[in-house]
């Protein structure tokens, strides 16, 4: 007789199966997971590699999990490998009961008829009915292969449109009820649909079947999304949408990345991010973290820019706290005001979205700052925050770890005294913002010198790139302010670049022409075209006026970190800093093409001359 499901899965979850294959096999860490030599053939060089959830042998194939090791490597039958672990796990084998057999025959054929019902809403999108339904999807963006892969469907026009079409399979009202797919009226008349004028989202447990649906109408209707009720198969609590997909694609060294909705995590897992996953509907629960640390020690928490943002991830990190250990750990990301990962990715690019990925910080580091925002500078008022450090450092329940992240928020707060006024949101100074601690001290920015003053080095020739790229995208000037400013350019150079900060601190918009035309106002018109000219050697094209910004930005930087690649390198730490505190776009932007002028330098090519960007870096 088969198992309930649902204590498999509590089994599984409690049996940590590098404990369990470590008894027998000499383990080492392998990146996040261990590898070993492997138990079931003969080797010399491991090829046998365990995970939180399952092992692999390279070499032999041999596959599976906690039950199945236990089996293979003790010759036991799947019954008594179960009792082995359940009595190690405290936990008590249900005993084979004829209800039990009942329920878990039930729950199957809910879950053979939730495939149904997914093919079936498939098949009504690739219908003509489904034709705007189509439509609405391509126009988001998805491409047909995407569409096809996450199984998304029609639910059809009208109400009562399931029952009918599923009556050939012998399927009854009562079993949609049950299913959570049809919802009994509270005046006694017939059960009615619970999702139709709907694109319909097929939601996948973590072994990938399908256990509910999320359905969005197209347009602005209310609600947007209606998603599928607790049932025998569906728990909104430890679930999480694309969970199946993100497991596998943390084995890969994917990193695990929780977004907010279904959409951000279809069009992330297209551009490439396929360890993201989201919860349905409801802020994230401790359930669901304990999935997400199945799969990943550390997975990243994707948050808005804005104050609600904030809110969210400081009760993410709170439900967190009790369960952090040095193997279990999150990482905090955040958006730039106004964007969701899926908007954020399409309109920038994948690029946009590591480089949010890539500033994320661990949370023992944003604890402190999520404690603390907003927080005045009164005797009572600090020492309230004081209490609150030490209380949410004492949920830790790793001892060591709270005891380690206790300090450093203490060091913070003794740091963070209250004459030195708290910045709230800088417009991002760069290089050398009044840090708060929070990170390493920032050595003192190196002036860049020039070697030798003689005229037309190729020094000079990279200052005058840099100012002819400011001349011909002055809307960049406020991105490349700081940096622009310290540079130690020739005299007459300096000139133009003191007009044309100057001029950029009052202008609005900031557009070339009329640069140029305060330019000639101002007697440097000479000195400005002698910048633009492409006599001694053409100007690469990221100066030229037909270059996209993005281009021109990642080129100033570029040229920049060619004359002192340190300073480059302390430029993209001030941004990511910068942008972790803003969440601005602007200073996404700012990160994103420091650090493709960063790539492009540690990968040795300095071809600004082959055309447009390609987005690839
Ligand atoms: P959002 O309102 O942020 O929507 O809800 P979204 O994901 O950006 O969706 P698009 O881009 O407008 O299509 C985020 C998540 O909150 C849940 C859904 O899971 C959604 O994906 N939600 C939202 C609901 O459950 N019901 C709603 O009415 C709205
Ligand atoms: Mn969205």
């Amino acid at each position: 007789m088969r198992l309930p499901d649902g204590f498999l899965e509590e089994l599984r979850a409690r049996t940590p199966l590098p404990a369990i294959i470590g008894r027998r096999v000499k383990l080492s860490r392998s990146g996040r997971n261990w590898k070993g030599c492997c138990p079931f053939h003969n080797e010399k060089s491991p090829s046998f590699y365990v995970y939180e959830d399952g092992y692999h042998c390279f070499g032999c194939g041999a596959h599976g999990d906690a039950v199945s090791f236990v089996m293979q490597s003790q010759g036991l039958q799947f019954r008594e490998a179960v009792e082995t672990l359940a009595s190690e796990a405290g936990l008590e084998v249900p005993k084979a009961s004829p209800e039990a057999a009942v329920v878990e025959q039930r729950r199957l054929g809910l879950q053979q008829m939730m495939e149904v019902v997914a093919s079936l809403y498939q098949h009504r999108l690739a219908a003509p009915e489904g034709t705007r339904a189509r439509e609405y999807l391509l126009g988001r963006g998805l491409r047909p292969e995407t569409i096809e892969g996450f199984g998304l469907g029609w639910a059809g026009e009208s109400r009562g449109a399931l029952l009918s079409a599923l009556s050939k399979h012998d399927i009854t009202a009562a079993q949609l009820v049950e299913a959570g797919l049809m919802r009994e009226s509270e005046d006694g008349r017939a059960p009615y649909d619970l999702f139709f004028n709907r694109v319909m989202f097929p939601i996948r447990d973590r072994q990938g079947r399908i256990v509910s649906f999320g359905g969005r109408i197209m347009g602005d209707g209310q609600p947007k999304y209606v998603n599928g009720p607790e049932t025998a198969l569906f728990s909104k609590r430890r679930n999480l949408y694309a969970l199946d997909r993100a497991r596998l694609a943390a084995r890969n060294g994917q990193p695990v990345v929780v977004a907010e909705g279904y959409m951000d995590v279809i069009a992330l897992h297209q551009a490439g991010f396929t360890g993201a996953v989201a919860p349905l509907g409801t802020a994230l629960t401790e359930e669901q973290l304990g999935e997400l640390w199945r799969i990943s020690p550390m997975p990243v928490l994707c948050f808005d820019g804005d104050a609600a943002g904030q809110r969210a991830a400081l009760r993410a990190a709170e439900i967190a706290l009790p369960s952090l250990t040095p193997d279990r750990s999150l990482k905090l990301a955040r958006l730039p005001v106004g964007e969701d990962p899926d908007s954020l990715v399409k309109k920038q690019g994948p690029a946009a979205f590591q480089a949010v990925l890539d500033a994320a910080q661990p949370i023992s580091m944003l604890l402190y700052d999520l404690l603390a925002a907003g927080v005045g500078t009164t005797p009572e008022q600090r020492a309230g925050l004081r209490t609150r450090l030490e209380a949410a450092a004492a949920r830790i329940e790793d001892k060591s770890l709270g005891g380690e992240i206790k300090r450093e928020m203490m060091d913070r707060f003794f740091a963070d005294r209250p004459q030195k006024a708290r910045p709230t949101a800088p417009r991002a100074p760069m290089g050398h913002a009044g840090g708060r601690g929070k990170f390493a001290p920032m050595p003192p920015p190196v002036p860049i010198t020039r070697t030798a003053p003689a005229p037309q080095t190729a020094a000079d020739e990279k200052m005058r790139t840099m100012v002819a790229i400011l001349l011909n995208h002055p809307h960049l000037i406020h991105q490349v302010e700081e940096a622009f400013a310290m540079l130690e350019l020739p005299e007459s150079l300096a000139m133009l670049r003191d007009a044309m900060l100057q001029w950029s601190s009052s202008a609005d918009p900031l557009d070339s022409a009329a640069l140029m035309n305060h330019l000639h106002r101002s007697g440097l018109n000479q000195t400005a075209l002698q910048a633009l000219s492409a006599v001694p050697v053409p100007l690469p094209h990221c100066a030229a006026s037909s270059a996209m910004p993005a281009e021109a930005e990642s080129g100033w930087w570029h040229f920049f970190g060619l004359m002192n690649p340190r300073r480059l390198d302390e430029e993209v730490i001030a941004a990511q800093r910068a942008f972790t505190e803003t969440g601005a776009s602007a200073d996404l932007q700012r990160l994103v093409a420091l650090r493709k002028a960063q790539n492009r330098l540690n990968a040795g090519r300095v071809d600004w001359d082959d055309g447009p960007d390609d987005d690839e870096d």
